[in-house]
């Protein structure tokens, strides 16, 4: 089995390579490629990377490669993890909608839409080269902003399934919480990619017995604290939303912090900087502790799973992934990509239907679907207009002089990026 990462050269990667070497037996790699634009990180990453296999016995071959015609060649599945303009660029999304009184955040709001302006076009470009080298290869996208990118992928007829991590960690969390087997946790995950709420925990599959009452009776307040978000909502909500959902329910405050705060990119940089330095050191075999300070935890593991159930392998046969909605959000178009639990098979993921949905919460959801459309369409086909338009439907813009604002702005930051700028 042939694996490639694109965007390898990523600090995350060695969280990845760790999840290879400890699941062999669920996903066995064969060749790893790793390919990258930048050569003296990728030689770095690409280095440890060769450690942690040997360490743990993995027979696997790491291989390294700027070259992404050869890197995708051959492979069974493509994992997509790049940043388009690296933290530089998302620094400046963090910070100008600051300026305008709206939250600075990579995925979400004006942030997010930049992101997904300079992100779409590379990736479909990837996608194309993809499928010229292997029609039948898998594409794992978790490259952000994912709801966007994977609606992308799937409308230009891409094998393609959207990863993100968010709903392995509450599995994990819940699990430790109530003493189970994380594997025994079933979540009932419902939403988008960052805009999601688990709606039920079950023991031991989908038509298992639902213990989020207990579980919100019994550690309310640990979870309440954890998402940073007041216990009282959480009562009121009845269900347990994603961390990126206070963005939403704590606009303001949120706000006001961000604009006192350092922002999350410069965190990140610094960070990064000091996990360069450790990967060069030959004697680390291992992924370093500090990794841990990032937010892709349990990344590999979800994308081993996923990657194993897609290729025919193993894996879950549950998964919560990005995928086409067909009618499982009934107040969404067919064609919206949701992040729900699926079926996932060699043939794809097949979305397992889903209980409704509090209109509270679909509300919102299909308010932010709205958005996504008219995000890709700016993403796709460019123009000041679009960007504007996607902005204003934006919920948590929705002001015409704001959306103009923030759109003069998103130009201006992004327009090395933008090719119709
Ligand atoms: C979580 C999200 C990812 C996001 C990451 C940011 O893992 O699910 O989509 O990229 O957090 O983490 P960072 O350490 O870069 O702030
Ligand atoms: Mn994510």
């Amino acid at each position: 089995m042939k694996l490639t990462v694109v965007g390898g050269g990523s600090t995350y990667t060695p969280e990845l390579v760790d999840g290879f070497a400890r699941l062999r037996d669920t996903l066995p790699v064969e060749e790893l490629v790793l390919v990258d634009p930048a050569a003296d990180r990728l030689e770095l990453v690409g280095g440890l990377a060769r450690r942690i296999f040997a360490r743990q016995g993995h027979p696997g071959r790491v291989v390294t490669t700027s070259d992404l015609d050869a890197g995708v060649e051959g492979a069974d599945a493509v994992l997509l993890q790049l940043r388009v303009g690296g933290q530089a660029a998302r620094l400046r999304d963090e910070t100008w909608p600051l300026e305008c009184g709206c939250v600075g955040q990579e995925t979400t709001g004006a942030g997010g839409l930049a992101k997904a302006l300079r992100t779409v076009p590379v990736v479909l470009d990837i996608a194309e080269r993809v499928r010229r080298a292997n029609p039948d290869a898998w594409i794992i996208d978790f490259t952000n902003p994912v709801g966007i990118v994977t609606r992308a992928l799937l409308r230009a007829g891409h094998k393609a399934v959207g990863l993100c991590n968010v709903a392995i960690g509450f599995q994990r969390k819940f699990a430790a919480l109530l003493d189970v087997a994380p594997a025994d946790i079933h979540l009932d995950h419902v939403g988008l990619n960052h805009l999601t709420w688990e709606t039920g925990v079950r023991i031991g599959g989908p038509d298992g017995e639902d213990v989020l009452p207990r579980l919100l009776a019994g550690h309310g307040d640990a979870i309440a604290a954890d998402l940073r978000l007041p216990r009282p909502l959480l009562d009121r909500l009845g269900v347990v939303p994603s961390y990126y959902l206070r963005y939403f329910y704590a606009h303001d405050e949120v706000v006001d912090e961000l604009r006192t705060k350092p922002s999350r990119a410069a965190e990140v940089a610094e960070m990064e900087r000091q996990l360069l330095e450790m990967y060069a050191d030959p004697a680390l075999d291992e992924k370093p502790e500090l990794l841990a300070r990032r937010g892709g935890a349990y990344y590999s593991e979800a994308a081993v799973d996923l990657a194993a159930a897609l290729l025919g392998g193993g894996g879950s046969p549950h998964q919560v992934v990005n995928t086409l909605n067909r009618g499982t959000l009934p107040f969404l178009p067919a064609d919206a990509v949701v992040e729900v639990q699926a079926a996932v098979g060699p043939e794809g993921a097949v979305p397992l239907p889903v209980r409704p949905v509090d209109p509270l919460h679909a509300g919102l959801t299909a308010h932010v679907t709205a958005y996504e459309d008219l995000a890709l369409d700016a993403a796709l086909r460019g123009g000041r207009d679009r960007v504007s338009k996607a902005l204003l439907a934006h919920p948590l813009i929705g002001r015409y002089s704001t959306a103009e604002r923030l759109t003069d702005r998103l130009i201006a930051h992004n327009r090395e990026h933008l090719a119709w700028a």
